[in-house]
């Protein structure tokens, strides 16, 4: 069993869908957890939520100067497409380019400025595991098709950032893993695959039928891996990319 008591842990993104499942798994096994998202509120298994953009660096500074250097950070703060974007319903040559430079902005630069500040204090500290999330979309192109059912003209398109930034992100963890390795940080990116929520029953038809496993993730599936990644279960684990994907990519 993975056991993280006594250790500190710093989520971001962590009032969406899944950084709650997240926190409430390194909760779970006995991690102080810092929960941080763009606005106050209540997570399961933190003391509230602190108030950071991964994209301002002071923010940043100022929380690393109250908690200090995390045992386990995990980079969750992610966009598929600008909140007030309306790249749904856009013909590909029409997807606005600050859009597409907000999506890698957000995903790569701003996993890049969180591990730059928390895990440099990781590294001076020492020790500590870094997971960045990831996705399938980092290794395989989304399939139009999978879409193509909703009544939209032009057809929904995913972001054609996100895959691109979400294999930014293993890019960075490779990175990383590299760097700090010998200094006793180790650095892994999880990558689900679908993940069940709110999706209509056509996409779930297509998408469950595509994957080996038959089924899309639930949060029980994701938190073993988490577990995994960030406890000593993985000590001599650097520089992977754990795909929890149900066989989707394989
Ligand atoms: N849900 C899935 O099916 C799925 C699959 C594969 C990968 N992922 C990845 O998992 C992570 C979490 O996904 P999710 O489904 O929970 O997304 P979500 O949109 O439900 O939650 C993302 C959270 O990140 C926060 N956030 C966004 N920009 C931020 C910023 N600049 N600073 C701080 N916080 C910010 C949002 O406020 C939100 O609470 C993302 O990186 C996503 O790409 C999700």
């Amino acid at each position: 069993m993975a056991d993280l008591s006594g250790r500190l842990a710093l989520v971001t993104g962590a009032s969406g869908k899944l950084g709650p499942v997240w926190i409430g798994a390194l909760a779970g096994a006995g991690a102080r957890v810092i929960a941080v998202d763009l606005h106050a509120g209540e997570v399961e298994g933190a003391k509230g939520i602190e108030v950071a953009d991964v994209m301002d660096r002071d923010a940043l500074l100022a929380l690393r100067e109250r908690i200090g250097a995390p045992d386990v950070l995990v980079n969750n703060a992610g966009i598929d497409q600008p909140p007030s974007g309306d790249a749904r319903s856009l013909a590909i040559e029409d997807v606005p380019f600050d859009d597409f430079r907000r999506v890698l902005d957000v995903n790569v630069a701003g996993t890049f400025l969180v591990t730059q500040v928390f895990g440099s204090a990781m590294r001076d500290a020492g020790r500590g595991s870094i997971v960045n999330i990831g996705s399938l979309y980092a290794t395989i192109a989304p399939d139009p098709g999978m879409y193509d059912h909703l009544d939209l003209d032009p057809p929904f398109l995913k972001p054609p950032a996100y895959g691109a930034s979400k294999a930014g992100v293993v890019s960075l963890t490779r990175y990383f893993a590299r760097l700090w390795g010998p200094h006793g940080v180790r650095v892994n990116a999880l990558s689900p695959g679908g993940v069940l929520g709110g999706q209509d029953p056509e996409f779930l038809r297509k998408f469950t039928a595509r994957t080996p496993l038959r089924r899309l993730a639930e949060g029980g599936d994701l938190t073993g891996p988490l577990l995994f990644l960030t406890s000593d279960e993985s000590s001599y684990v650097t520089g992977h990319e754990l795909r929890v994907d149900g066989g989707f990519t394989a």
